[in-house]
This record gives structure tokens, C-alpha cells and sequence, in this order.
């Protein structure tokens, strides 16, 4: 981050989780597996799924409002609306344009960033970005994913773990310095493509009626390889934007990762010497969200006093691609 430009701030919160409960319970009846193996290896017991006629962009619309209304800001003042999704309504349009119809932001600039589960903070930043230059004053950055609808819900080894949602933050000039970004930092590793991906129906490998039934428009997923990853770089990230801050793990008050796996999280907090209190988790109420999901636990963190004014929290995120980011922000 450069010093000289002017200094932006989170405004507001929102989120918004389909109504549907899908409970370990339940998936017990669709493939082999157990809620104890599921809580154990992971610590989720339920993930929400949107409806057949729910598309991401109507996830995205009802956290995007939601946050506006948190922010009191109105759509038609936004200059600049981040999807950040890998489950687009479609090719094109981006879904920030369904956003932007669905909210009436005639004026607002509209793309997605497809970056997998850290997508939420690479819009972020790109949002600072945009309004530390001046360039925008109104940015509504939205992390949202039906990631349902891209699950092979026959293989036990991913269907477990995911679920749909959506969250969002508004991120304004700084005014009195409250929820002011501190730091960000980012980075991919492009050479691990193929340990989560989703290798059909783009333009690599068309989906057509000879291929339709391999499923390969579904995720795949080497977990143990993931796994040793996440907990790699998502220290380092961690590490390097509360350095970047000038702070140390003791000052941050609030802990909000990725929300993929408790036993990652709880590798991550013995690590840095940080005690679990500190860490926010929902996971165990909506898996893994994607892109959403450190931006619901930002809006739940907020929303139930758990991150109180001059706080600092450090989120980070880990993703497809590979890629992570870290963000420090005193709340
Ligand atoms: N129920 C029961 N058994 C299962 C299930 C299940 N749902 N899934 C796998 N198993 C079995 C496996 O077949 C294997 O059996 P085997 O030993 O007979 O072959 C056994 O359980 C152990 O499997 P592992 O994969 O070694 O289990 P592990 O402890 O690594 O846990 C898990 C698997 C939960 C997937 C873990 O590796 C993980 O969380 N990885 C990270 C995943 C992740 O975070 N992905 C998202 C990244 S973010 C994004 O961009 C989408």
C-alpha cells in the first residue's frame, strides 16, 4: 500500500444465506459418510443451498443491499460494484451487472474477479485501489458463490464441505479513521492449477454432448494437498499483512480466516501462539462459502459485537488458482 494516497474504510456489512439447511444428517442419506467423520475432519455440521431459481447474483443483490443499508448508502451513489465469484450467473454479463440492475447503480462501474475463495479480498483491494486514487468515492464489493451449483453431489470428498452464500462490504474514503484498511497483501501460485480446479465447460474443454456425463463441469479436488497448502500460505498471508501494518498477532482482537476447515484454523491459531478465542469461525453453519465466506463472518463478526470500534482484525483467505490474500483493518 502506498502511504501517499488518501485512506479508505469498510462502511458497512451484509450477507445473505439461502433459507435451505443442508445438515450433515442429511447428506448421510445421499452419499457414504457420517456426521461424526464430517465434524471431525472438517467441523461443519450444516451448509445452506440456494433454490433452483436462485442465481448468484441474487445471493450478491441481497448482501449487497444489505450492506448498503448498513453503510447508508444508496445504490444510485455507488461508482464502482466487485463481484467476486467462480459460480457467475453466466459467461457474460458479469454478475456485478445483474448487481447493478437488480440495485438501480446507474452510475456504478461493473465487473467480477474470479480469484476462487479469496476473491472477496482481491475486490477489496482493487476497491481501495479505486478510491485511495480517487478514482471512485462509492465501492460495493461483494463475495458470492452457489457453489452447489458446480458440486458433484455423488463424490463424498467435496460435497461435504461447501455450501452457498453471499457477503458483502462497502468501502468509502476514511473519515475518522474507523474501518480503515491498513494493510493488504495478495499473491497465486498458477503451478497448482490442478489440485482444485474445475476443468470443463469453459473454453479449455467445452462442454458437449459426448463429455456432459463425466461431470467435468464439477470441482475436483486433491484435499490433502489443499489442505497442506492452506495452512502454508494462509500463515504467511497472515504474517505479512499484520507486518505490513506494523502491528504483531498480539494487537489483532479478532482472527477472520478463510472458513474451510477447523482443524486448518486451529493449525494456523497454535502456530502464530494465538489462542482460538481470537479466531471467528461459522463454518460450522454454512462450510465453505467460496468467495462469501470471510465476508459473512466479517458482517456476523460485526453484527454481533464481536469486533468492537478500535479493534484490529485480520482477515485471510485462501483459494483456486492458488491464490490468498490478507487484510488488516482497525474496526
Ligand atoms: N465421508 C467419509 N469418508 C470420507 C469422506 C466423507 N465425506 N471424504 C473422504 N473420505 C475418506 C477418504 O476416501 C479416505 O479413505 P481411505 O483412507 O480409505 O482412502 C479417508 O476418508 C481419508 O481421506 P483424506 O482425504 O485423507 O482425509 P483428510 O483428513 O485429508 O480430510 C478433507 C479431507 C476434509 C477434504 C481435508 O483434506 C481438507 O479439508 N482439505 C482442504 C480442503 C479445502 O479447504 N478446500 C477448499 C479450498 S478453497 C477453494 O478455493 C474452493
Amino acid at each position: 500500500m502506498t502511504s501517499s494516497l488518501r485512506p479508505v474504510a469498510v462502511t458497512g456489512t451484509g450477507k445473505y444465506v439461502p433459507e435451505k439447511v443442508l445438515t450433515n444428517a442429511d447428506l448421510q442419506r445421499m452419499v457414504e459418510t457420517s456426521d461424526e467423520w464430517i465434524t471431525e475432519r472438517t467441523g461443519i455440521k450444516e451448509r445452506r443451498i440456494a433454490g433452483e431459481n436462485e442465481a448468484t447474483s441474487d445471493l450478491a443483490t441481497k448482501a449487497g443491499r444489505d450492506a448498503l443499508d448498513n453503510a447508508g448508502v444508496k445504490a444510485e451513489d455507488l461508482d464502482l460494484i466487485i463481484v467476486a465469484t467462480v459460480t457467475p450467473d453466466m459467461a457474460f454479463p458479469a454478475t456485478a451487472c445483474f448487481v447493478q440492475k437488480a440495485l438501480g447503480a446507474p452510475k456504478a462501474t461493473c465487473f467480477d474477479v474470479s480469484a476462487a475463495c479469496s476473491g472477496f479480498l482481491y475486490g477489496m483491494e482493487i476497491a481501495r485501489q479505486f478510491i485511495a486514487t480517487g478514482a471512485a468515492q462509492n465501492a460495493l464489493v461483494i463475495g458470492a458463490d452457489k457453489l452447489s451449483a458446480i458440486i458433484d453431489w455423488t463424490d463424498r470428498n467435496t460435497c461435504v464441505l461447501f455450501g452457498d452464500g453471499a457477503g458483502a462490504a462497502v468501502l468509502q474514503p476514511a473519515k475518522d479513521g474507523r474501518g480503515e484498511i491498513l494493510s493488504s497483501h495478495s499473491g497465486s501460485n498458477g503451478n497448482l492449477d490442478e489440485i482444485l480446479n474445475v476443468p470443463g465447460g469453459g473454453s479449455r474443454l467445452p462442454l458437449t454432448a459426448e463429455n456432459i456425463g463425466s461431470k467435468i463441469n464439477t470441482m475436483k479436488m486433491s484435499g490433502r494437498e489443499v489442505y497442506r497448502h492452506a495452512v502454508t500460505t494462509m500463515m504467511a498471508a497472515t504474517k505479512e499483512a499484520i507486518a505490513l501494518a506494523g502491528l504483531t498477532p498480539d494487537d489483532i482482537e479478532c482472527f477472520i480466516p478463510h472458513q474451510a476447515n477447523l482443524r486448518i484454523i486451529e493449525t494456523i491459531a497454535d502456530k502464530l501462539h494465538v489462542p482460538m478465542e481470537r479466531f471467528f469461525v461459522n463454518l460450522q453453519s454454512y462450510g465453505n462459502t467460496s468467495a462469501a465466506a470471510v465476508a459473512i463472518a466479517l458482517d456476523e463478526a460485526q453484527r454481533t459485537g464481536r469486533i468492537k470500534s478500535g479493534d484490529h482484525l485480520l482477515m485471510v483467505v485462501f483459494g483456486g488458482g492458488l491464490t490468498w490474500a490478507s487484510s488488516v483493518v482497525r474496526w
